[in-house]
């Protein structure tokens, strides 16, 4: 449905797309997760047309859109810092654009109607925007975009100004239109939460650059790059060199050694990182049948996240170790603990 073929744009110096790839099908929604300034907005406008790129191709639905002005693409925006007309109603602010469009007044009208249900905003017809709720106004700005009934919806950071419990509903009901409809989306956040919940895929981005694709199992289970690994969930990266191959390990300084599971291209010698996520820490209190990567260390940090704990836990050579467990255990600062990170949690980044 919307295929981005090596996307560059520059600002001077800065490049804020960077070849940009991405491929996105027919009903499905994906996010554009990223820091800020590392290129969403930018994306966002290529394919909208308002922001022609300097080199590669834009195609929707098969055919080369990189050339066609924007009231030619039928993809509708809802835009980062979107603003109602605050001297016109809730009818108007949605009317007013099909107008200008020279839509006749009949078929305009019956629209603004069919869309306000949609977002569930009839009877508000006559309202002004001082008159609504931060969601409702959202919903304004959501119903603005669907008016044009887009086959195509990107939503730039649309519910950034909202707080955390409304946003959560507000994020369902974007995906159950979205669903209803049929609508192709790309939705921008930097909320890896959002994310993880809304997507059906997530692309990566950083310094105007696409670092993986892909499910957000995949992007959560099987990081490719330190940066993905980072930015999405919590993580523990362990530095090393490799010091033998059967079974492969790591010396991670002071004497420890980390086991991983084999792979054949590793080298003796080489530098790895590993990535291993908090609530894969186990503390151990007997050790059983364990053999493998078992430290001793030192509660440095207890914090009680209602749902879980979260710990910091110091091993020796100054490595830091960030564990969470459900509330069944309870360790003070100062306690001293064994941290066991099982060998198939623990994944080799690039
Ligand atoms: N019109 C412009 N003129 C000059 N530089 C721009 C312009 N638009 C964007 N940039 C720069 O391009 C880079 C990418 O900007 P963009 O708005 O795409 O980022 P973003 O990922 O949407 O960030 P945010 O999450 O803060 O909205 C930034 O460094 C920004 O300063
Ligand atoms: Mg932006």
């Amino acid at each position: 449905m919307i295929e981005l073929i090596k996307i560059t744009k520059r600002y001077g110096s800065i490049i804020a797309n960077d070849e940009v790839c991405l491929k996105v099908d027919k009903g499905e929604l994906l996010t554009l997760l990223g820091p800020s300034g590392c290129g969403k907005t930018t994306t966002l406008r290529c394919i909208t047309g308002h922001c022609p790129p300097d080199y590669g191709e834009i195609f929707i639905e098969g055919k080369n859109v990189t050339t066609l002005p924007p009231n030619k693409r039928k993809v509708g925006m809802v835009f980062q810092n979107f603003a109602l007309f605050p001297h016109m109603t809730v009818f108007e602010n949605i009317y007013f654009p099909l107008k200008i469009r020279g839509m006749n007044t009949k078929e305009a009208a019956d629209r603004v109607y069919e869309t306000l249900n949609l977002v569930q905003l009839s009877g508000y017809e006559s309202h002004y925007p001082r008159q609504l709720s931060g969601g409702q106004q959202q919903r304004v700005g959501l119903a603005r975009a669907l008016v044009y009934q887009p086959k195509i919806l990107l939503l730039d950071e649309p519910l950034s100004n909202l707080d955390a419990k409304f946003r959560e509903e507000m994020r369902f009901e974007i995906k159950e239109l979205q669903r209803r409809l049929g609508i192709t989306a790309i939705y921008v956040t930097h909320d890896q939460e959002e994310a993880l919940a809304l997507s059906d895929k997530i692309a990566i981005m950083k310094e105007g650059r696409i670092h993986q694709v892909g499910t957000p199992e995949e992007i959560f289970e099987k990081p490719k790059t330190i940066f993905v690994a980072t930015f999405i969930g919590l993580s523990n990266i362990i530095e090393g060199a490799v010091s033998a191959i059967d079974p492969v390990t790591l010396d991670i300084g002071s004497n420890l050694k980390l086991t991983l599971l084999y792979r054949k291209e590793i080298k003796i010698g080489e530098k790895l990182r590993v990535l291993i996520r908090p609530n894969d820490v186990e503390f151990l209190t007997d050790e059983g049948e364990e053999k493998h990567n078992i430290f001793e260390g030192t509660i440095a940090r207890v914090t009680y996240l209602g749902n879980k704990m979260d710990y910091l836990v110091d091993l020796p050579s100054r490595l830091v170790i960030r564990v969470q467990t459900d509330l069944t255990s309870r360790h003070n600062p100062g306690d001293k603990v064994k941290v066991h990170l099982p060998v198939n949690k623990c994944k080799i980044l690039s």
